[in-house]
């Protein structure tokens, strides 16, 4: 049986492509999507791609995850910097986590070089734009096959 990945992206992420470009890149969320999922299709990972706005739909999202997939990839987004809930939520997921930030967080303003997250997770990809999604799900599926 396939293991089964979810990747969970935060606020804005919807906007990619019409958001800061000179972070994010010119990928639209649809093309980045499409990209995860042939990428996971072809090392035999099943997947979900999702996003929300709501802090509180992140939290459902991650501890429903917690019975239906072996390894999450989330980029919490701004929440990274701020949210203690979904920081103890991920500390429940007991699976492995990557973080992941498609801008380089540290070179940024100040307030993005903390994240609550970090040290709940077993490691991150940051400021490889749309690749550090396709990275991930390489290293995800490494990990799981283990
Ligand atoms: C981000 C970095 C965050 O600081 C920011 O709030 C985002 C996107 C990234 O992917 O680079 O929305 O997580």
């Amino acid at each position: 049986m396939n293991n089964k990945i979810i990747i969970i992206n935060g606020p804005n992420i919807n906007l990619l492509g019409e958001r800061e470009q000179s972070q994010y890149g010119d990928i639209t969320f649809k093309e980045l999507k499409e990209n995860c999922i042939d990428k996971s299709k072809e090392l035999n990972l099943d997947i979900e791609f999702v996003q929300s706005n709501v802090e509180g739909e992140v939290v459902n999202l991650i501890q429903n995850s917690r019975k239906n997939f072996d390894g999450m990839i989330i980029n919490a987004a701004a929440f990274t910097h701020t949210s203690i809930a979904i920081r103890d939520a991920l500390s429940v997921f007991k699976k492995p986590i990557i973080e992941l930030h498609l801008s380089n967080i540290y070179k940024r303003e100040e307030f993005r070089h903390k994240s609550l997250i970090s040290d709940v997770v077993d490691g991150g990809i940051f400021g490889l734009g749309a690749n550090g999604y396709i990275l991930a799900i390489i290293a995800m599926q490494k990990i799981l096959k283990k």
